[in-house]
């Protein structure tokens, strides 16, 4: 169905045909403005940003360009379109009808699913709003807006499903949604990693490459959920989340491209002397790397898990891609863990694959997250460097599951808790990592202009040039 460009509310669900839904989500839009007004992006309300829209959900109408005030943005409630012959595709119900409707029994379950995912959303607009005034270029100024629009446009996906749905507490929920804040003390966000404040634009980076990536992974499960309106919006979602993950992706890899032009000039790799000549030295870069890395990864929940096993049995969130699976039941097969003892080393235990999903879908994460990696790291070979990049262990830095508060090195290995506080300072960004790299932060307004720790990027937006007037600042 196309967009409904007329309502209030752009939408193709043809919202119009039900009155009290309609009214309820209008109720609801004006305290989403006052959210974006209070806690979106800071100062740039007014500014022409070109930013594209969805006018439908097919390959030529959902990303659709031109110059937009923010909060004038069309949010909308957008769905993939229904197939008719969708089945389910996992668990105790595999191959049945999927749902139109939600069975009374999985009501609170995938009531919860939902609000996790849709805190997600606002959450990062949140701890993005400051960047504005820091953005390298305009290129990158128009790319954090285009993110944080669509990351409100996800909130509105999960809102319309609360509101349709789930009745009374369902609306509840949503209001909850913009009540919560990310680092607030009294009412933080649900998950961790969005309560962590993104002060830089390195920070940005990896955060849009590694967490945007688990917010693909868990789009991607809940995509396969026999909830039908809820993997149809979370395959749309899917679409838009892409672009995040490129910012973050090649925003890596520009930092990485100047940082390496630089060290050719100076002739040397020393980490001072790049920092001297205003670029981020590579490992600074893997220190944020590995503090983003890591705390993504708790986003996954537990290795062991009978939520995650009755999740997929019933049918309410499977693997990212089952198709690629063979056995989509998965209840004779066992899954081998390592899992640390308790005094110092590992030992491993099978479990039952159900039990194990989390850390299936943390496997197949993890495998993304290096593709990006291999990327970058052949840039700095072929200029000549020994320096790689590298994701550290999945063990490293937990604070969920069998290796939370485990001291391990960057490789995984347990180590004496004296060791582990000696080095983290060598891992992660220290005090003095991040006061370098907030010294860079300078907003680059002009056009035409790029802040010199970064290079320009390959190509601009939609076939502009790269020095295209993307935001209108007034
Ligand atoms: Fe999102
Ligand atoms: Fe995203």
């Amino acid at each position: 169905m196309s967009i409904n460009y007329q309502d209030r509310i752009p939408n193709n669900v043809d919202l119009g045909s039900n009155r009290t839904l309609q009214r309820a989500l209008e109720h609801w839009q004006p305290e989403f403005l006052k959210w974006w007004q209070d806690l979106g992006p800071r100062d740039f309300q007014v500014a022409d940003v070109y930013l594209r829209t969805a006018t439908s959900v097919d390959a030529k109408g959902w990303a659709t360009y031109g110059f937009v005030h923010m909060p004038e943005y069309r949010w909308g409630i957008f769905l993939a379109d229904r197939d008719p012959n969708r089945k389910i595709g996992f668990g105790d119900n595999y191959g049945q009808e999927v749902w139109q409707q939600i069975p009374g029994e999985f009501r609170a379950i995938l009531r919860r699913l939902i609000v996790t995912q849709g805190d997600t959303e606002p959450a990062s607009v949140e701890q993005q709003r400051m960047l504005g005034h820091t953005a390298p270029s305009l290129y990158d100024l128009r790319n954090l807006f285009q993110v944080n629009v669509e990351e409100g446009r996800h909130l509105w996906a999960m809102v319309y499903l609360l509101h349709a749905y789930f009745g009374r507490d369902g609306r509840e929920e949503a209001e909850e949604l913009l009540e919560r804040h990310s680092g607030d003390a009294n009412k933080p966000r649900i998950l961790g990693t969005f309560n962590e404040p993104i002060n830089d634009w390195l920070s940005f980076f990896m955060f849009t490459y590694f967490t945007d990536r688990d917010g693909k992974f868990q789009l991607k499960s809940l995509a396969e959920s026999s909830f039908d309106p809820l993997a149809r919006t979370c395959s749309f979602m899917l679409t838009e989340e892409a672009h995040h993950m490129f910012v973050g992706d090649t925003g890596i890899n520009r930092v990485v491209r100047r940082t390496l032009e630089v060290m050719k000039e100076l002739g040397t790799e020393d980490p001072l002397a790049v920092r001297n000549a205003g670029a981020i030295d590579l490992p600074t870069v893997q220190k944020y790397l590995n503090f983003w890395f890591s705390s993504s990864l708790d986003l996954f929940g537990s290795e062991t898990s009978s939520n995650a096993a009755s999740y997929f049995a019933n049918g309410l969130k499977g693997r990212p891609d089952e198709a690629q699976y063979e056995d989509h039941i998965a209840i004779e097969q066992s899954f081998s863990l390592e899992l640390p003892d308790g005094s110092g080393s590992t030992k491993v235990e099978q479990i039952p694959m159900r039990n194990a999903m989390n850390e299936v879908t943390r496997g197949s994460y993890v495998r993304d997250c290096e593709l990006g990696v291999k990327r970058w790291n052949r840039l700095i070979e072929k200029a000549g460097y020994s320096f790689r990049l590298s994701l550290p262990s999945t063990r490293f830095r937990r604070n969920i599951g069998a290796w939370a508060g485990v001291p391990t090195d960057l490789t995984g290995r347990p180590i004496g808790q004296e060791q582990f506080s000696a080095q983290i300072g060598e891992w992660l960004p220290s005090e003095s990592d991040r006061a370098y790299i907030m010294s860079l932060m300078h907003g680059v307004h002009e056009q035409g202009k790029m802040a010199a720790w970064i290079a320009p990027p390959d190509r601009g937006i939609n076939n502009n040039p790269v020095d295209y007037e993307y935001v209108r600042l007034h």
